[in-house]
């Protein structure tokens, strides 16, 4: 993989939120009514992308593991929940308002030079109104009646579900004391000021896990969970390693439940931001559950005779914000015999699309053992049959779109029954036998670190 080629760092966010749009990876939300502000929709290949991470995750942080189980939690909750996790408390971001535009700003985001005040980033003046905390938490109303006492919020974190459920799925399992809980849901956070295309939204889909341990055992698991996760980055989604690294959380920057935290950040075109977050969340949110429900969330060691209040390390990351570091990683551009060729360089594991199945054109001849090598590789690998234009311009979308292989039928192929396997990244083209295909592919899929389907 080669470094990136493309120069300036907006230019890479543009290019890359056009590349999917017309390639059909994501939308800006009601789009046709002026759309919605850092809300987005996802298309074809972007729900293929994103259910591939969304799989990647599950598969590594539960099924591969004896000591994570799964759950999921509604969108909205007991509104003591929130009370009791200090949310409606401290789930607030610093909010000030331009006295001249009256746009509103998340205070410590306006850049400010010199002790200067700080300007407006909508029309430069230096006025602001004092600062107040806004909580990011959106409000509904339960039921046909829209009084107070109806009042619920969606959930700001899937972790609560976590927590309140964890009595529930300790009797239910026969799982102990180290374990953990995994969930993966929509999120929502009223953001003062969202932005980065999908790198800060309004709606996002988090994946997290509650990994409960034994006081004194924590600093352990947090370093396990560290390695495990950063692991996870670069091995199983091909992320760079050159572009990621920890940064641990100052005192003054802790969420109000954290002991400790560190981000997994990535060198973003806007510089080094997070994009994982691993925290030690001590016994915070059992202990105000029990103070706030007068539930028992303690666990029994049988084993010591011993009684406590596990401790919780947790690792969370969203999807979207990982889809968006995955593509911005992936990118490239070089030039190609005078011409430019754009493309993503994906990770199979991510790839939407695995193998794309190209006859050479849309010749009748050619199509039943092009339909023939579709079927066949169909159960097989993430599969696209394309016989629409030219072959190269096959080739150019399927490289914008990050396939890594492309088989190509064509006339020799009803003699001699082999077809053209061309690698994306290389360009190299290899024939192979049909009979001898799948084998063929699977192998490559292998060797680039990737496992079918
Ligand atoms: N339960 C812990 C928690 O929610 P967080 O650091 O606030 O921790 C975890 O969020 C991850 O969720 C972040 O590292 C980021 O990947 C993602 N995330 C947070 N806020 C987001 C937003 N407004 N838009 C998109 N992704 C977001």
């Amino acid at each position: 993989m080669t470094d990136r080629t493309i120069a300036e760092p907006t230019r890479l966010v543009e290019t890359l939120t056009s590349l999917a749009k017309r390639r059909g990876f994501i939308f800006q939300s009601s789009e046709i009514y002026g759309g919605v502000n850092a809300i987005y929709d996802f298309g074809p290949l972007g729900v293929a992308l994103r259910r591939n991470i969304r799989d990647l995750w599950w598969r590594h942080v539960v099924e591969l593991r004896h000591d994570v189980v799964g759950l999921e939690s509604g969108i909205i909750m007991h509104p003591r929940v929130w009370e009791a996790s200090g949310h409606v408390q401290s789930f607030t971001d610093p909010l000030v308002e331009c006295k001249s535009c009256h746009q509103r700003w998340r205070a410590d985001h306006l850049a400010a030079e010199d002790g200067a005040n700080p300007t407006c980033p909508n029309c430069g003046s230096r006025e602001f109104s004092e600062e107040r905390q806004f909580n990011l938490m959106f409000k509904t109303h339960l039921g046909p009646v829209e009084d107070s006492g109806a009042e619920v919020f969606l959930r700001p974190e899937t972790a609560q579900g976590m927590f309140v459920q964890f009595q529930n799925v300790l009797n239910s399992t026969r799982k102990r004391v180290p374990f953990g809980i995994a969930q993966q849901g929509k999120a929502y956070r009223n953001e003062i000021s969202p932005g980065n295309y999908i790198f800060r939204l309004r709606e996002f889909e988090l994946q997290e896990l509650e990994f409960f341990v034994k006081p004194g055992t924590d600093d352990d698991w947090f370093d396990h969970w560290k390695a495990e996760r950063m692991r996870w980055w670069t091995d199983v989604l091909g992320v760079r390693a050159a572009r990621l690294r920890f940064r641990p959380h100052g005192e003054d920057e802790l969420a109000h439940y954290a002991k400790g935290a560190v981000d997994i950040e990535y060198e973003y075109p806007f510089g080094w931001s997070e994009l994982e977050g691993i925290a030690n969340r001590t016994d915070y949110d059992l202990s105000r559950h029990i103070e706030y429900s007068g539930r028992d969330l303690s666990f029994f060691d049988e084993e010591t005779k011993e009684r406590y209040v596990p401790y919780v390390i947790e690792p969370a990351m969203g999807i979207d914000r990982c889809m968006f570091t995955v593509m911005l990683d992936a990118y490239d551009e070089e030039e190609v015999r005078g011409e430019k060729r754009a493309l993503l360089r994906f990770h199979p594991n991510v790839a939407p699309v695995q193998v794309a199945v190209l006859p050479l054109s849309k010749n009748e001849k050619l199509l039943p053992t092009s339909r023939e090598v579709e079927e066949m590789l169909r159960p097989h690998f993430r599969i696209e049959y394309d016989e629409t234009q030219s072959i190269g311009r096959r080739y150019r979308r399927h490289d914008e779109i990050g396939t890594p292989f492309a088989v190509t039928i064509d006339f020799d192929t009803l003699e001699d029954r082999a077809v053209t396997i061309r690698e994306r990244d290389s360009m190299a083209q290899e024939r192979v036998p049909i009979a001898e295909l799948e084998g063929a592919l699977s192998k490559r899929l292998h060797d680039a670190g990737g496992s079918t389907l």
